[in-house]
């Protein structure tokens, strides 16, 4: 299942702003990315890039190349639905259907994509899904409930159900845990690393720890002034990012130094 990207020479604008610029990147599959760096360098454009849904942005255009084992998501014979399909993504903010119940939350994507599945089966996505959030023992007792009745970190745990439930390939998280206390942070940490068993993870983080806990690679973005496109200054193994990084730059972020 688990796919490799390769980002080429990719550049991102929305409308006349260079906002990402030339980053190359091979993400392996089964293992998590982080990517790091201050506001505004870039890292949710480039995030957004790798599932197509940048496009849904007004003016929001990508140059280069986005392989998923080799197949350019931009091709022209590509259908973007697909592609999302196969690239799921979950949000800083939990975004369950708020008029659908935990059941129908998780099942969106099923229903939207295989009408005709039979109930047993929709039963067993949910069940398994459910269980691979961590999620199921909390909701088992309430699946007719709301799904915005849970807490903050079951919505989140909810919304990597309701992301795995179609089985993706590549699962995008973009500071999945920046709205959710400590403990529910832990579970998330966790979870993402039982997801890379199967899945290609990458993760944007503005916490640091977390991107030396959960990820095997780190990308460090940066921008050099206002109006100045982001770039990937530092693509390594995540220990060497956090231990002895190449560029001062990233030196100078990780310690704490940075502006
Ligand atoms: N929809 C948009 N339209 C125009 N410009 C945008 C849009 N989204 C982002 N930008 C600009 O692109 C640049 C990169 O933004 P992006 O959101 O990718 O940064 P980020 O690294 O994710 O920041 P943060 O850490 O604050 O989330 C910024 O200059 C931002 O203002
Ligand atoms: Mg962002």
């Amino acid at each position: 299942m688990a796919k490799r990207i390769e980002l080429k020479k990719l550049n991102i604008h929305y409308g006349d702003f260079l906002a990402v610029k030339d980053v190359d990147m091979m993400i392996e599959p089964r293992s998590v990315t982080a990517f790091i760096g201050p506001s505004g360098c870039g890292k949710s454009t480039v995030l957004r890039s790798l599932n197509r849904m940048l496009e849904v942005t007004p003016g929001a255009r990508v140059d280069g190349e986005v392989l998923l084992d080799n197949v350019n998501l931009y091709d022209k014979a590509v259908d973007p639905v697909r592609v999302r399909r196969q690239v799921g993504m979950v949000f800083q903010q939990p975004n369950p259907f708020p008029t659908m119940s935990i059941r129908e939350n998780v099942l969106a994507g099923i229903q939207l994509n295989n009408k005709r599945m039979a109930h047993s089966e929709k039963e067993e996505v949910l069940e398994r899904s459910l269980r691979s959030a961590n999620l199921w023992n909390e909701v088992k007792d309430r699946l007719d409930r709301p799904g915005s009745s849970l807490s903050g970190g079951q919505q989140q745990r909810l919304c990597i159900a309701r992301a795995t439930a179609v089985q993706p390939e590549v699962l995008l998280m973009d500071e999945p845990c920046s709205a959710l206390d400590p403990i529910s942070t832990l579970a998330i940490e966790d979870l993402i690393q039982e997801l890379k068993e199967d899945y290609t993870v990458v993760i944007v983080t503005h916490n640091m720890q977390q991107a030396a806990r959960v990820s095997e690679k780190t990308g460090f973005f940066t921008i050099n002034g206002t109006g100045m496109p982001g770039h990937l200054v530092e693509f390594d193994n995540t220990e060497t990012i956090f231990s002895n990084p190449k560029e001062k730059q990233t030196e100078d972020y990780i310690t704490g130094r940075f502006g």
